[in-house]
């Protein structure tokens, strides 16, 4: 992260959670750079096959961001408008759902390379036909009108159309909310990914959940399998 990155960030914290919110955020951080342990589980969705519909509330629009749009996300705890340029120019897509001229959600999806902190390298190849959903988030005041498993249904509709025929994504096995909105549109779990850091040692583990889709997780990112 750049100096100017960070201090955007410490600036954001400060305007949605306050002094002290920051100041956690900023501990938790440094600490994290030392000492860091996560559970995520590897979802994975069919964009052809049959699956759960969701539908946005009348009035709210789902649509595709531009380099243009990215100041909207400030109103929203996700990447800065700087990296939501750079991802954008670097062919990923941002959708973003409005009500009006307000930002309700964003989320992105990556193609060909999607950033895994427990990968070698700080990255997960992509193989043609799959793509990952990331950064999803919905302002808080909006959380629980199921706008995010609509959005996603209908980013999944897109997927299709361009022949895509898996989405993934990776949710901590602690964000019951966040497993909870893609299980409503159909993602399955395929894996279940351990990563454990201690200074410059690091370890990840995956094992799967669901033989046949699981397997490209463990293969990719078990660095015991390397
Ligand atoms: C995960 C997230 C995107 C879901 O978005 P959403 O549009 O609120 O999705 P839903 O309306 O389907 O709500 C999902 C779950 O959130 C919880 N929820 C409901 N109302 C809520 C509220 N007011 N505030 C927080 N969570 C709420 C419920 O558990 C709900 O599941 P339920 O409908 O089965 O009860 C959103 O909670 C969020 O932005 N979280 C913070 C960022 C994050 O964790 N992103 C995911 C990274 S993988």
């Amino acid at each position: 992260m750049t100096p100017q990155e960070v201090l955007f960030k410490a600036r954001r914290m400060v305007r949605l959670h306050g002094v002290g919110g920051a100041a956690r955020w900023a501990w938790e951080g440094a600490w994290d750079r030392i000492v860091f342990s996560e559970r995520h589980i590897w979802y994975e969705l069919s964009p052809p096959a049959e699956r759960p519909r969701r539908e946005l509330e009348p009035g709210l629009t789902l649509r595709r961001g531009q380099v243009a749009d990215v100041a909207l996300l400030e109103d929203l705890e996700t990447v800065s408008p700087s990296d939501a340029r750079s991802r954008i120019e670097s062919g990923n897509d941002l959708w973003l759902v409005l009500d009006g001229e307000q930002l309700l959600f964003s989320c992105w999806i990556f193609r060909e390379r999607t950033p895994v902190l427990a990968a070698r390298g700080g990255g997960l190849s992509l193989p043609p036909g799959m793509v990952c959903l990331e950064d999803s988030v919905t302002g808080t005041a909006a959380r629980g009108r199921g706008i995010a498993p609509a959005a996603w249904c209908a980013i999944a509709d897109a997927l299709k159309q361009e022949g895509q025929q898996r989405m993934v994504t990776k949710v901590t096995v602690e964000n019951v909310p966040s497993r909870k909105a893609v299980e409503k549109v159909g993602f399955r779990e395929a894996a279940i990914m351990y990563h454990r850091r201690l200074g410059p040692l690091w370890r990840t583990s995956v094992r799967a959940l669901d033989a046949e889709g699981g397997r490209f997780f463990v293969e990719s990112l078990d660095s015991r399998a390397a």
